[in-house]
């Protein structure tokens, strides 16, 4: 049985990606490898920062590795908040407060289009490689729905209706950004080791 470490302390995303993996791989947490703090996320582009995330646990350990990231860009400002997603509106990572801030932002402007994308780093001895999952969609006018996190209650999806936060888990994740990476993530392992 192989250990891959998730360079993340979120248990809920571990889970979620455990079950999808192939046979003969172990995934496990940092908390399991005695790395217990944030790993600083200080690059400027979501794939520094999954790069940055990856390398600081594949030097402590010499173990198989993957990070993520995630940011939503939006077209009519440029592409923010992207790698800032979480610390938007404060260092705080509100995620109501950053919701506020988006709208105001895009209060004049007539294109809500966005995307939420997410890359993953992994390296397998010595050889790295990124993946990259992308939904597209648009930002609601008003925020509306009570499941996930994050920009959920904002974000619909390119041919629904309904925002993120609109939709079981489930759903979400037949379309997400997230389990699009994660997918192409599983189909390497599936494929290479
Ligand atoms: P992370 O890289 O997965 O920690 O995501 C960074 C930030 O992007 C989060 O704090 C959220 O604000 C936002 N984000 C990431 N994924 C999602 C999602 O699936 N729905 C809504 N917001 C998300």
């Amino acid at each position: 049985m192989t250990e891959l470490i998730f360079a993340t302390h979120n248990l809920h995303k571990l889970q979620e990606i455990q079950s999808l993996l192939p046979n003969g791989i172990k995934l496990v947490s940092l908390d399991e490898y005695g790395i217990m703090q944030e790993i600083p996320e200080t690059g400027a582009t979501l794939e520094e920062n999954a790069l940055i995330k990856c390398k600081f646990v594949y030097d402590k350990t010499g173990q198989p590795c993957f990070a993520d990231d995630t940011g939503l860009e939006v077209e009519a400002l440029d592409g923010r908040p992207g790698v800032y997603s979480a610390r938007y509106a404060s260092l705080k990572k509100n995620d109501g407060e950053n919701i506020e801030k988006l709208l105001y932002e895009l209060q004049e402007k007539p294109d809500r289009k966005a995307r939420f994308r997410t890359v993953i780093q992994l390296v397998w001895d010595d050889t790295y490689i990124q993946f990259e999952g992308i939904v597209n969609g648009k930002i609601a006018m008003e925020p509306t729905g009570y499941s996930g996190f994050g920009y959920d209650p904002v974000f619909i999806p390119e041919g629904h209706e309904r925002t993120f936060a609109e939709m079981e888990l489930e759903e979400k994740n037949t379309m997400s950004h997230r389990a699009r990476a994660f997918e192409k993530l599983v189909q390497w392992l599936s494929e290479n080791i």
